[in-house]
């Protein structure tokens, strides 16, 4: 256990409330949950998302018909959130957008760069912060609510409207002053503590140690023959364990494995094609064309579909 961040249970069950509440998305339609479920080994069992807009759960998701269609899937897969709470993770996002940084003073070199708020706990607690803010994911179109709209003009514009749609009920309110010492009155949260919330809750939530492999690894108990022989091959002749090593099974790095691409693509604004560049949206560099960071494969068997865009 010591090798995960120390969480706050009061501010990580305010976290659980805040991770199912549809309050955080535009249109008070979608939830965290809703991609990444209890019920679904905290994925959601596409390939590629439906966002704000969507209907049902899982697999039975719809993209709705007709005018009340959404207008897009979300790009990438929603990966699974086990073990994110490790203290080694330094990296998130298929391609690393968020990343542990001096950078811009606020601890991260993110999407929000310098406009990233001060006193973001962990990159978990950072990360809370950007679904809030896709159009697609939860905070729904330009014109429907005030939360995009604001995000519209600069990418940190909406977190204060969330913040207080939040701190405004009073059973929020006061959750917040009970978990938080230096909250004294609900007027005083803002986005951060709720993005620490979120991240405690995700980091205590989805810790998976008991494995055969970390028996193996802690106390040297056999694997199941099959397993064992899996084991040789993935750190031997298979090579595996050159990308997928650490507790984890991730380098956090970045590599190129060629999945076939599909869907709407993450366009960017000077390349209209629809696809994913991977790493190189990034860093600009053509060397990380295609790369995406290598997935942890803890708990895999439960997590499919796989790959950046669930190919
Ligand atoms: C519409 C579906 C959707 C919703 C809603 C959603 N996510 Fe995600 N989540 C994704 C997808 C897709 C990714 C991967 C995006 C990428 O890499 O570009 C992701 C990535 C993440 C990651 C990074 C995991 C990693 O290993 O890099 C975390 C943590 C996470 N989401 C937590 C949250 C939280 C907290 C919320 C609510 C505030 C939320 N998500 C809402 C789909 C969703
Ligand atoms: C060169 C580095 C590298 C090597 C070697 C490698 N992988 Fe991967 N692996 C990755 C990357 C990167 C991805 C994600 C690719 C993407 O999303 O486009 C991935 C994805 C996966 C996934 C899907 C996980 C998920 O959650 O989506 C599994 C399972 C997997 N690898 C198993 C293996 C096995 C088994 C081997 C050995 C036979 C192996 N890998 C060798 C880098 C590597």
């Amino acid at each position: 256990m010591e090798d995960f961040i120390d969480t706050d249970p009061a501010q990580a069950r305010l976290g659980q409330l805040l991770f199912y509440d549809p309050i955080l998305s535009g249109n008070r339609n979608i939830s965290c949950g809703t991609c990444h479920h209890h019920s679904l080994s905290s994925g959601d069992g596409l390939s590629l998302g439906i966002g704000e807009g969507g209907e049902g759960l899982g697999p039975k998701r719809s993209p709705g018909t007709g005018a009340d269609m959404i207008r897009k899937r979300i790009p990438r897969n929603a990966p699974a959130l086990w073990n994110l709470g490790h203290r080694s993770v330094r990296v998130m996002f298929h391609d690393g957008q968020l990343e542990v940084s001096d950078q811009f003073g606020n601890g991260f070199d993110s999407p929000a760069e310098e406009w990233l708020p001060q006193g973001l706990d962990n990159i978990l607690a950072a990360q809370a912060l950007f679904p809030l803010t896709a159009q697609f994911e939860m905070a729904g179109n330009v014109g429907e609510n005030a939360v995009t709209g604001a995000v519209h003009d600069r990418i940190d514009l909406g977190w204060p409207v969330l913040a207080k749609r939040v701190r405004t009920i009073p059973e929020y309110g006061a959750l917040f002053v009970e978990a938080f010492d230096h909250i004294d009155h609900p007027s005083e949260v803002t986005i951060v503590e709720i993005g620490n919330a979120l991240g405690a809750f995700i980091a205590a939530e989805w810790i998976s140690i008991d494995s055969p492999w970390d028996d193996w690894l802690r106390d040297g108990r056999p694997l199941p023959a099959p397993a064992e022989r899996g084991r040789q091959l993935f750190f031997g002749k298979a090579r595996c364990g050159t990308c997928h090593s650490g507790p984890l099974l991730t380098d956090q790095g970045f590599h190129a494995l060629g999945l076939p691409a599909f869907g709407p693509g993450r366009t960017r604004v000077f390349d209209p094609m629809p696809r994913d560049v991977g790493r190189m949206g990034e860093t600009d560099l053509l060397e990380d064309a295609y790369r995406f960071r290598t997935p942890s494969l803890r708990n895999v068997a439960l997590t499919a579909p796989y790959g950046h865009n669930g190919a």
